[in-house]
């Protein structure tokens, strides 16, 4: 490990009191979300649970600044480093992995991770294709990695090759526009991945 990783900025994000109501399509207005707060770090992985209708994909997108209800109302903060994040700041530092996967569907796993490293790696041709392979086997997509990701007409990846490829863009990102300072928790993170991708296959 390079000292600048043994060197762990610890980041914080926080959401306080997240109020979130809408108007459903019988004209009513629904509190959704009703005073919710949490707080993740560094090395942590945070998770939300609950039963279908609880609220978790509400609480997702407000706390990724991407709520679209009719008539909305929210209230509440979301902070990195006690900083309020603004869009701008979201599109930096965070990743969303969506509940649907949306790829390309004649683009192979490996042309996907490929083209994203193109957007997000600073570096030549051999330093992108060596981050694709490594990806590639620690979200174990490496033996699916010349097959197409397909959609309904054409057969493709799995939904669980799918969603590791999701996950594998994610990583792509976030590891290369943060550099070192969130490279300890994406060790842990890819550490919980490897471990759920074994259980999964
Ligand atoms: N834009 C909206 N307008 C009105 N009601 C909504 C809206 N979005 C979600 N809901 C309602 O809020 C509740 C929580 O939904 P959701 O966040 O999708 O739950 P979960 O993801 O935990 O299954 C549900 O009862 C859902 O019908
Ligand atoms: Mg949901």
């Amino acid at each position: 490990m390079t000292d600048s990783v043994k060197k762990r900025i610890i980041n914080e994000f926080r959401f306080d009191s997240i109020c979130y109501s809408a108007v459903n399509n019988k004209k009513e207005r629904k509190v959704i979300l009703s005073d919710v707060s949490g707080n993740t770090r560094s090395g942590e992985v945070f998770a939300i649970l609950g039963p279908s209708g609880a609220g978790k994909t509400s609480l997702l997108s407000c706390i990724s600044l991407n709520s679209k209800g009719n008539l909305q109302q929210i209230s509440g903060k979301c902070t990195l480093n006690g900083n309020q994040i603004s869009q701008k700041m979201f599109q930096k530092h965070f990743y969303l992995v969506p509940q649907e996967d949306s790829h390309r569907a004649f683009l192979t796993c490996r042309e996907t991770l490929r083209y994203a490293a193109d957007f997000y790696i600073d570096g030549n041709d051999e330093e992108k294709s060596a981050e694709v392979d490594a990806l590639l086997v620690k979200l174990g997509l490496d033996t699916c990695q010349h097959t197409k990701v397909g959609n309904q007409f054409l057969q493709g990846l799995s939904g669980g090759q799918k969603k590791r490829l999701s996950i594998a863009l994610a990583l792509l990102k976030v590891f290369f526009y943060q550099s070192f300072n969130y490279s300890y928790l994406l060790i842990t993170l890819l550490k919980i991945l490897e471990t759920v991708c074994v259980i999964t296959r």
